[in-house]
C-alpha cells in the first residue's frame, strides 16, 4: 500500500512524496528541506525523483533534493512505470499542456501535474488541443474514487469560475461544502461532476459560451473556447 504526501511550495505549486514503509519517490518535489525532514521522521529511503512535466516550477527542486538525499532524477516520461516495495506505479502519458506531460497512477490515487486541476485544466497551445482532450479522457477513465492530486492549488478561483460557467451545478456546491484541505485533492468522480472543462456537453456550459460570444456548436469548439479562451 503506497501513500501520498503533499508538499505545497512557491505561490501555489504542489509537490509529492509517494511511499510505502521504507521506500519513497519524490514527484515535482520543490524545496528539499520539508521532504528530507519527512523522510527522516518516517525512516524512508528516497529511491528516485520524477516530474509530471519539464516546466521549471516543477523541476526546480530536483537537484537539491537529489544532492541531499542521494537519489537519482529519472527522466519523465522516458523513465516509464516503476515500483516501490514491489508495488507498481503506472506512468500515464498525458501530452497536451506539454508534449512530455505524464500522470502517476496507483490504484487509489493519481498525480496529475498541470493536466488536471480541481475544477480546472491546464493551459494548452491550440495545436495540441485534440491530444490534450484525449489525455483528459484517459484520466477520466480511471475509477471514480481515485484521488486526484494536482500540480497547483488554483482551487478557489477555479471553483468560482466554474460557478460562473455552470451556476446550477449543485454537485460543485456540495464539493465546496465538503472540501477540507490539506491535502488539496478531489476525486475523478468529483471532476466528472464539477469540472466545466470535462462537461462541455452540459446545457449550462453551452449557454455560457454562447452568451460570451464564443463558438459553441461542437464539443471541439467548446473545449477550445474553455481552454484557450477563444
Ligand atoms: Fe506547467
Amino acid at each position: 500500500m503506497l501513500e501520498v504526501r503533499q508538499f505545497p511550495y512557491g505561490e501555489d505549486n504542489l509537490g509529492y512524496l509517494v511511499h510505502g514503509k521504507k521506500e519513497a519517490a519524490a514527484i515535482d518535489p520543490g524545496p528539499a528541506g520539508p521532504v528530507i525532514e519527512y523522510l527522516r521522521r518516517r525512516g524512508l529511503i528516497l529511491k528516485e525523483i520524477r516530474n509530471t512535466h519539464s516546466h521549471s516550477d516543477h523541476t526546480g527542486g530536483n537537484r537539491s533534493l537529489a544532492g541531499a538525499a542521494g537519489a537519482e532524477v529519472v527522466d519523465s516520461p522516458g523513465g516509464g512505470d516503476f515500483r516501490l516495495e514491489g508495488e507498481g506505479i503506472e506512468v500515464i502519458p498525458v501530452p497536451g499542456h506539454t508534449p512530455d506531460s505524464v500522470a502517476f497512477y496507483y490504484p487509489g490515487w493519481v498525480i496529475t501535474g498541470d493536466t488536471l486541476f480541481i475544477a480546472n485544466a491546464g493551459n494548452c497551445p491550440p495545436g495540441r488541443l485534440a491530444v490534450f482532450r484525449r489525455s483528459l479522457d484517459r484520466l477520466l477513465a480511471l475509477p471514480e474514487e481515485t484521488a486526484v492530486y494536482p500540480g497547483h492549488d488554483y482551487t478557489e478561483r477555479s471553483l468560482n469560475r466554474a460557478a460562473e460557467i455552470e451556476p446550477g451545478n449543485r454537485d460543485r456546491e456540495e464539493f465546496r461544502r465538503m472540501y477540507q484541505p490539506p491535502p488539496v485533492a478531489s476525486t475523478i468522480g468529483d471532476e466528472r461532476r464539477i469540472n466545466p472543462y470535462l462537461r462541455t456537453d452540459q446545457p449550462e456550459v453551452i449557454a455560457w459560451l454562447k452568451r460570451a460570444g464564443k463558438p459553441a456548436a461542437t464539443a471541439r469548439e467548446r473545449f477550445r473556447a474553455l481552454v484557450c479562451g477563444d
